[in-house]
């Protein structure tokens, strides 16, 4: 079986992308973890990715100042030197322009904190414990020009405990995330090159 060849982006800490790279790692995984990408040079999960032996970039956002498709075409570029077939958002904090998402949809992928319709954006832990819900989760889907919406691929449910602080309940849903990612991401490209 020939992998396909993923690009994770990242902007902070990178555990989800960690969790894909060490299913990447196993002998029936459809896909292999490329390159690490950064919009942010000081992501910490850039030197976790190169102490597994994963080659991580950074294409700081920084000098194409409010052109974001500038940024998003020099990103472009560098996937594609390395031959990249997918794209697995982890914690990628920059919405992405029309065109980029135009280049790759379809082969653009994202985890979100929660279950989506529900509270796409930021703050999701707080929105859940603050409504009252008595269950919240995590969602993989397909990247669409709107934020965090597209179809949606899998999703894993957390149940929300009596007292739960919104950090509380982020760390069980990361440890959600980190099963749900590697294997959504495998159904996604199983079902596109079936
Ligand atoms: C994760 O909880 C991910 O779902 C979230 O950022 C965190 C990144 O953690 N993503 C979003 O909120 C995107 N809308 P990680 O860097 O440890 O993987």
């Amino acid at each position: 079986m020939k992998k396909a060849r993923v690009a994770v982006f990242i902007s902070g800490t990178g555990s989800n992308m960690l969790a894909l790279i060490e299913a990447a790692r196993t002998p029936d995984c459809p896909y292999e973890v490329v390159c690490v990408l950064s919009n942010k040079p000081d992501a910490p999960g850039l030197s976790h990715a190169r102490a597994l032996g994963v080659e991580a970039i950074a294409v700081d956002q920084t000098p194409f100042g409010k052109n974001r498709e500038a940024h998003e075409r020099a990103i472009h570029a560098e996937l594609g030197i390395r031959n990249i077939a997918w794209i697995a958002l982890a914690g990628y904090m920059r919405l992405l322009t029309p065109w980029f998402v135009g280049q790759w949809q379809g082969r653009l992928i994202n985890i979100h904190p929660s279950l989506l319709p529900k509270y796409p954006g930021l703050d999701t832990h707080r929105r859940a414990l603050e409504a009252g819900d008595t269950k919240t989760g995590c969602t993989v889907h397909h990247v669409v020009a709107e934020m965090d919406a597209g179809p949606i691929i899998d999703q894993a449910r957390v149940p929300v405990l009596e007292d739960d602080t919104p950090e509380a309940l982020a760390a069980r849903v990361l440890e959600a995330e980190h099963a749900l990612y590697p294997a959504a991401l495998a159904r996604a490209i199983l079902t596109a090159t079936r």
